[in-house]
């Protein structure tokens, strides 16, 4: 008969059979022998899911602490401790009825309140909490709540040096983060929300595996400063992050030592801490440390995108400029280095002592201007800034010269091309006005995966909501294969463009957690997620509203009709497109793609890739939508749905044909089509519509022959910019663009390259060999049909 709850039990958790120790039970008493450290004793709570006991302390293993965790899971992090303790301490009680344990000065580490009768035991429940009479561990959390667990005042947990005080993270007295609008969170409920408005229930925080219910969680502040919730996966046995409030890990103090940069990994999951140049790591082992005293001369290496949030140590000074601001650091002796903020602020500050909690950010505006010897040879490691502007939207490209005959055109270029010149010549000439320029680009820099999500997870929004940001869906912005997109504006002020997808997707929390891997892809090139909606039925997502639209737009515009300068269609203004805005178009879409396909936690295909699907925001920078929305279709679906979900005209031929698995190569293919498109401004398949039954019909081999063998590149160009085509420079970039579709449309996929390439391609960092000539021989009927 007591076989069969053991055998449940093995079956429930497989882990806890094997790890289980012998002298498990579920109370302490004082019948009992009074428990040692090195006792082999645990604890194990009626429905064997959590076990109390002592544990080696992880930083010295001469010292215990009494811990609760969960017994299925690996590495047995603690729900709750008391300590730490000698291996010499007892755990007993006493005559009297007072639960005691000695902490290392001999005074009793529970609180009075742990007494009662003699008779009273010591309990593990299956809530996880530990109860003497009416005491109870939920009452004094340490680093973790449950979701039994609530509490009357605000909640309170410490790791360290760190505190959460139920709104704000701490370090000391800095706060690091807070609750939407300071509000206390009140508990961490079973559906994963963690709540902290009742009265206004979309101020909660909510995990990545929201509405699963089955599910232990748990709230902790882990020993780095951050808070998260944890999701037990019963089936391995570890808990997996499901949220975690601080996303930029640099942000929290303390990470670093003194005079060392806090830099993220790729993945944001972990940080490094650099020394800056000049520096060396310290002989104490903790932060850097001067390698030369910087007196009696000196000169700044300037750090760009570092900061140093740490109050202490630090002279405000503002409003001052660059220069005013060097000369007061340089004044002092005491003055090791100042930051500058370069949004037009004013912003300076001087430091004094060692510099702490620095970190590096892409979003930061700031540098720091760090004062060594004259003599030192080290150069700045936290440059890149000109760099990274030039790789994001190129500089170097020559620009075109206006055609007389189209003003509209003439004036769109002048302004682009004054705003890059002007760039290219500060950034050479004069850094620091580079950089003020810069701050509005700083999110360029994101195209190097060094990217943050500034405002965390995407925000949940209500129906309600959305139905009044968009005036109940009144003013339709277009369509797609997804769902329709309507434009809106949040109370904030932000215009938005909300997506009302088809009721395709799976339960709530799967479309959660792809919502959230959606919303982290970030890149200059890609829109981005603000949030979305989930109810019932319904589901929407809120983009960034872009507003010049999509590149279809101003590609197919119909010629003017007096045939010779362009006003725009409807009574709009659309100027056409240059060579230099169209190259950048190119670039940056395949950046994007490629991003996606390469550079993403998780790998994803965009299945539908079309002008249409490539928008132009106020510099004309493109932006990519619609990525990812083939994760939100329910998983078996998936495969057969992107069959169906392209779009005629841009889709691969093995896509057509239904013959080979969809990869990314066909992404690759469908950014061929639209790269022949960018450069003729017409529909592939509009290409000689009336002539099919000529050989010459299908374009890209047409334009293949016309690249390759006749070598008249001129004759594939948009008749109506034709005027501001130069051969020179300009010639080459263009070239460039057709030879690289030429390859992205090779039939066989393997032939094609990767996107990575593509870009590589693109911006000329690789050279262009003859492709094989596309042919045609996957045309059906079914596609030369309308
Ligand atoms: C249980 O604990 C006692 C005291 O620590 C020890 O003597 C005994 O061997 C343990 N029993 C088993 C089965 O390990
Ligand atoms: C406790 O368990 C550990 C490992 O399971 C073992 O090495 C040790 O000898 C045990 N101690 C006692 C007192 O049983
Ligand atoms: C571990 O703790 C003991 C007792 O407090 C102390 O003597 C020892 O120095 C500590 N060891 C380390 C490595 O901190
Ligand atoms: C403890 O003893 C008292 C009387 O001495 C009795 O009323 C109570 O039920 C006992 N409690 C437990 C948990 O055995
Ligand atoms: C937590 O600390 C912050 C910052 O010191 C403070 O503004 C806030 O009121 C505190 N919240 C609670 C619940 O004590
Ligand atoms: C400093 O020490 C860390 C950790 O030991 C190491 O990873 C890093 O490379 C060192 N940096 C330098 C500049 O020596």
């Amino acid at each position: 008969m007591a076989v069969l709850p053991l055998l449940i039990s093995l079956l429930l958790f497989p882990i806890s059979g094997q790890t289980q120790q012998p002298n498990a039970t579920s109370s302490f008493s004082i019948s009992d022998p009074a428990w040692l450290p090195t006792d082999n004793r645990t604890l194990l709570s009626p429905n064997s899911l959590f076990s109390a006991g002592f544990l080696p302390h992880p930083a010295n293993s001469s010292l215990f602490l009494f811990t609760i965790w969960v017994e299925a899971s690996a590495g047995k992090p603690s729900i709750w401790f008391l300590g730490p303790v000698p291996s010499s301490s007892l755990l007993s009680i006493s005559p009297a009825g007072v639960l005691y344990l000695a902490g290392p000065s001999g005074n009793n580490l529970f609180p009075s309140s742990a007494s009662g009768p003699p008779n009273s035991s010591l309990l593990l429940n299956n809530d996880g909490s530990l109860t003497f009479n009416k005491w109870t561990s939920f009452s004094s959390p340490t680093n973790t709540l449950l979701p039994s667990q609530t509490s009357q005042k605000s909640i309170s947990l410490v790791a360290g040096e760190y505190h959460f005080n139920g709104s704000s993270l701490l370090f000391h007295s800095i706060s690091y983060w807070s609750t939407p609008g300071n509000t206390p969170i009140l508990s961490l409920s079973s559906r994963g929300g963690l709540i902290v408005d009742p009265n206004n229930p979309q101020n909660s925080l909510v995990t990545n595996d929201y509405g699963e219910q089955k599910t232990l969680r748990r709230l902790t502040l882990s020993a780095d400063g951050n808070l998260r919730v944890y999701s037990l996966q019963r089936q391995f046995g570890e808990w997996k992050m499901v949220w975690q409030a601080v996303l930029e890990l640099c942000l929290i103090p303390n990470t670093c030592g003194p005079n060392s940069v806090c830099v993220p990994d790729q993945n944001y999951d972990a940080v490094k801490c650099v020394c800056p140049a000049g520096f060396r790591n310290s002989t104490t082992g903790v932060g850097c440390e001067r390698k030369k005293n910087y007196l009696p001369s000196s000169k700044f290496f300037s750090l760009d995108f570092v900061q140093f949030t740490a109050t202490q140590g630090t002279a405000d000074m503002s409003p001052m400029n660059f220069y005013q601001c060097q000369s007061a650091c340089l004044y002092n002796s005491n003055c090791v280095g100042f930051s500058f903020n370069f949004a037009g602020t004013q912003t300076c500050l001087n430091h004094y002592g060692n510099l702490v909690n620095g970190f590096w950010s892409s979003s930061t505006q700031t540098s720091l201007q760090l004062r060594v010897a004259t003599t030192e040879t080290d150069t700045s490691n936290f440059d890149g800034m000109t760099s990274r502007i030039q790789t994001a939207c190129p500089v170097r490209i020559s620009l075109p010269v206006p055609p007389k005959e189209t003003r509209t055109t003439a004036r769109n270029a002048a302004v682009i091309a004054a705003l890059f010149a002007l760039e290219l010549l500060v950034g050479v000439l004069c850094f620091w006005a580079f950089l003020l320029r810069y701050s509005k680009y700083r999110d360029m820099a994101r195209i190097f995966g060094l990217e943050y999500l500034p405002v965390g997870s995407p925000k949940r929004f209500s129906y309600a909501e959305l139905q009044a940001a968009t005036a109940d869906f009144s003013n339709i912005l277009g369509g797609g294969g997804y769902g329709t997109v309507y434009r809106g504006r949040l109370p904030d002020g932000r215009t938005i463009a909300v997506k009302r997808l088809g009721k395709s997707s799976g339960g709530d929390a799967e479309f959660w957690a792809e919502v959230t891997i959606i919303a982290r892809m970030h890149h200059i090139n890609l829109v981005r997620i603000w949030g979305f909606c989930a109810e019932k039925e319904k589901r929407l997502l809120v983009y960034e509203y872009i507003p010049n639209g999509s590149l279809d737009k101003f590609l197919f515009q119909p010629p003017a009709p007096d045939g010779t300068e362009h006003t725009g269609i409807g009574g709009g203004t659309r100027p056409f497109l240059d060579w230099s805005v169209r190259y950048r178009i190119a670039l940056g879409v395949a950046r994007a793609i490629a991003y996606l396909h390469e550079e993403c936690l998780e790998w994803v295909l965009h299945c539908d890739i079309k002008p249409e699907n490539i928008l132009l925001d106020e510099n004309f920078c493109p932006k990519v939508s619609d990525f990812g929305l083939s994760k939100l279709a329910k998983k078996k679906e998936r495969v057969s749905m992107s069959r169906i979900r392209g779009t005629r005209g841009y889709m691969a031929p093995e896509w057509v044909m239904n013959d080979e698995p969809i990869t990314a190569k066909a992404d690759v293919y469908s950014f061929g089509v639209v790269l022949l498109e960018l450069v003729a401004g017409m529909r592939c398949w509009d290409f000689r519509r009336d002539s099919v039954e000529s050989v010459d019909w299908y374009f890209p081999r047409w334009a293949y022959d016309k690249v390759f063998v006749e070598r008249k590149v001129e004759d594939i160009l948009d008749w109506r910019i034709l005027g501001s085509f130069d051969d020179g420079v300009q010639g080459e970039t263009i070239e460039r663009m057709v030879k690289t579709a030429m390859w992205c449309l090779q039939d066989r996929a393997v032939a094609r390259p990767s996107m990575g390439k593509v870009a590589k391609m693109l911006e000329g960092a690789v050279e262009i060999t003859e492709p094989a000539k596309p042919t045609i021989f996957y045309l059906t009927e079914e596609q030369l049909t309308d």
